[in-house]
């Protein structure tokens, strides 16, 4: 729940992000289900689970976007991580898993997303790390950014880690973790200068035999748009998709109509959710209300909200 005092004690991370949106500020097709026969929609239902998913809510209402998947084998992937105040809390979900990840994804270096990875890497403790994959952005895009200082200290405690790190600078990877298929579909891109970190969202499609989820990060209009019109557009759809920069002035309204999905992911704030800068629904910059607006238009019925939800968890 927020109370005023919540909402006090994040004004700046507040006002940060509706700065960060009004910087970037820059044929309907219904349909509800997957292109997928009744039939085998049947199978997929009734295979083995590969993996299980938890998107986990924000601990500080922020803005943090932060994905667990524990493979049918045990083995622990985390998708981002949320933000340096949520360290703690993170640490403590995977210790419950075990306390070891087999691979930690970076989709880029703002810290709602590395933050909870960058505070962690310099005091491990008893944490195991096998090996972060990220999308190390060019140096013409670092300082495009007010976050430019975190992102250098992020890089330089990748470097200090001792942990494998893997930069991916091409599309189309696959990765097997057991019975878990992971997919990238798009890296860092040095030519968007403008929304410089966000249009360098790593994207990400995570499969099993039952259910495909679709990782977009912070992607803008541009970077959604590439990836759409580009050699892996084709891998895009999946049943489950994660909306865009918080579900606000991420991706284009086309990309939403041209990919096909069943179920929204929020990794979304109340105050994100409803648009409210401290003076009630949809009172200040942000375009969630018009995205949401969007889904019902495609149809979608099902939505993950942190923030209404809490933590939610697909098998
Ligand atoms: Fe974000």
């Amino acid at each position: 729940m927020v109370n005023k005092k919540d909402m006090k004690k994040q004004k700046i991370n507040r006002r940060q992000f509706f700065g960060r949106t009004a910087a970037a500020l820059g044929g309907f097709v219904a349909f509800s289900l997957l292109p997928v026969a009744a039939s085998e929609k049947t199978e997929m239902k009734n295979s083995k689970s590969g993996f299980t998913l938890w998107q986990l809510p924000s601990h500080v209402n922020t803005i943090g976007n932060s994905y667990v998947m524990r493979t049918n084998k045990g083995r622990i992937i985390v998708m981002d991580g949320g933000m340096p105040q949520e360290a703690p809390f993170i640490r403590g979900f995977i210790d419950a898993l075990g306390g070891e990840v087999e691979a930690w994804f970076i989709s880029h270096p703002h810290s709602d997303h590395m933050g909870a990875l960058s505070a962690l890497l310099p005091d491990l403790q008893h944490l195991k790390i096998k090996q972060i994959y990220h999308s190390r952005l060019a140096e013409n895009l670092i300082d495009k950014d007010e976050e430019q200082n975190l992102c250098r200290e992020f890089y330089d405690h990748l470097e200090k880690s001792g942990i494998p790190v893997k930069d991916i600078q091409d599309a189309g990877q696959i990765l097997h973790f057991d019975e878990m298929n992971l997919q990238i579909l798009s890296v860092q891109n040095p030519e968007f200068e403008m929304n410089a970190y966000n249009n360098s969202s790593m994207i990400m499609r995570v499969w099993d035999k039952r259910k495909s989820v679709l990782f977009l990060g912070d992607a803008g209009v541009e970077c959604g748009d590439k990836v759409l019109q580009g050699t892996y557009g084709h891998r895009l759809d999946s049943e489950y998709i994660q909306m865009a920069h918080h579900g606000q002035n991420g991706c284009s309204q086309q990309f939403y109509k041209s990919v096909k999905f069943r179920v929204c992911l929020w990794p979304t704030p109340l105050w994100v959710w409803n648009n409210d800068g401290g003076k009630g629904f949809n009172t200040a910059n942000l375009k969630t209300v018009e995205t949401r607006h969007w889904m019902d238009e495609l149809g979608i019925k099902e939505h993950h909200v942190t923030c209404l939800e809490g933590m939610w968890r697909l098998d």
